[in-house]
């Protein structure tokens, strides 16, 4: 077994260049202009994980240094390192050692910064300011509201968006032919809607189902499969329970409920959500979608708040046959 093959697979297909990243095509086409022209602004990346933004810098790094990108940057995990005496002194001296060989900027990635105090951000804007004439900076954060405005106004935003289908669709299909793997698309989809456009989860549970079949050169990964690896229910295991909320007597709603949950280990907000789900699908009266949703809303926040599991099972039921009976009246 080599290196190569006990790497996750996060890591193992982390795009090379920025023509490997999938989606995102407006960001990295404009960083790709910055680039060629040679004048990188400081930048920020922001939007949900996995969504390629880490990435996206780390290619950027290698076009613009080749291979031994790493002199040239200095990586910092602002979530790490909260105190901007730390980050200070980091960056102080990366940016004041001399390029020999190199001319150019320095690049600094400060990641997942909005995890970094309101205070530490804005003693880094100094920071900026005072390096700007051999570094540039790349912050990256999950929410840019997070950020400090001063901070934001040194830099030129990009926003990554959640994936879209045909961009984790590429990456699987990518992925599953370097790895000999057959899916059917049926878990495909599955797969693609339950990743929630995170690109990263999306590989992850792909390698686990892979894991997890004992002879991967001749099974495929079916949608069971993928169901059970994310923990998320069963579409049939759904609609056995919905329908049994709805056409069946009390006890046996009740029962089938509870079977299922116990044999899936299903919790039961997520229950709720795939209720909701397949529910959106329904053609119902406007009065009825109130009850509906108000009453899967209450239920859902009084999990949160640590409701009993078994009076909030019983409550989803009763939700349901109040609003059904609302429906046909
Ligand atoms: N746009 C993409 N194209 C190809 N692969 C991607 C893309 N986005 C994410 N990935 C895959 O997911 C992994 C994680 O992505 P990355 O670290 O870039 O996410 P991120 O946006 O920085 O997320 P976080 O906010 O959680 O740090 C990468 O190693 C890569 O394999
Ligand atoms: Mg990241």
């Amino acid at each position: 077994m080599s290196a190569e093959d006990t790497l996750p697979w996060v890591e193992k297909y982390r795009p090379q260049s920025l023509d490997d990243i999938y989606g995102q095509t407006a960001a990295v086409g404009t960083i790709r202009k910055f680039a060629s022209e040679g004048r990188i602004p400081h930048l920020l990346f922001y939007g949900p994980p996995g969504s390629g933004k880490t990435s996206t810098i780390i290619a950027l790094a290698r076009e613009l240094y080749g291979k031994n990108y790493r002199n040239m940057v200095l990586e910092l995990n602002a979530s790490d390192d909260r105190g901007i005496d730390v980050v200070r002194e980091q960056i102080k001296t990366f940016a004041s050692t001399r390029q020999i060989f190199t001319t150019g900027f320095k690049l600094i990635i400060l990641d997942e910064a909005d995890a970094m105090t309101n205070v530490a951000q804005n003693a880094l804007r100094r920071v900026i300011e005072k390096f700007t004439k051999n570094t540039r900076f790349c912050i990256i954060a999950n929410y840019a509201n997070k950020l400090n405005p001063a901070l934001l106004s040194r830099c030129t935003r990009f926003r990554f968006s959640p994936l879209t289908n045909d961009a984790i669709n590429g990456m699987i299909d990518h992925v599953c032919k370097s790895e000999n793997l057959n899916i059917t698309n049926e878990a495909k989809i599955s797969l693609i809607k339950l990743s929630g456009g995170d690109m990263r989860k999306a590989l992850n549970v792909l390698q686990a189902c892979h894991a997890s079949l004992d002879n991967p050169s001749t099974e495929e990964i079916d949608q069971d499969m993928i169901y059970d690896c994310i923990g998320a229910p069963k579409p049939s295991s759904i609609d056995t329970m919905l329908n049994a909320i709805m056409k069946n007597d009390w006890s046996d709603a009740y029962n089938t409920l509870i079977k299922i949950r116990r044999i899936e280990g299903l919790a039961l907000v997520d229950l709720i959500t795939s209720f909701v789900e397949i529910l959106d699908k329904y053609t119902l009266k406007p009065q009825t979608r109130r009850l509906l949703y108000q009453g899967l809303a209450d239920i859902e926040y009084a999990i949160s708040k640590g409701g009993n599991d078994s009076i909030q099972s019983t409550a989803v039921i009763g939700c349901i046959k109040n609003a059904l009976e609302c429906e046909s009246m």
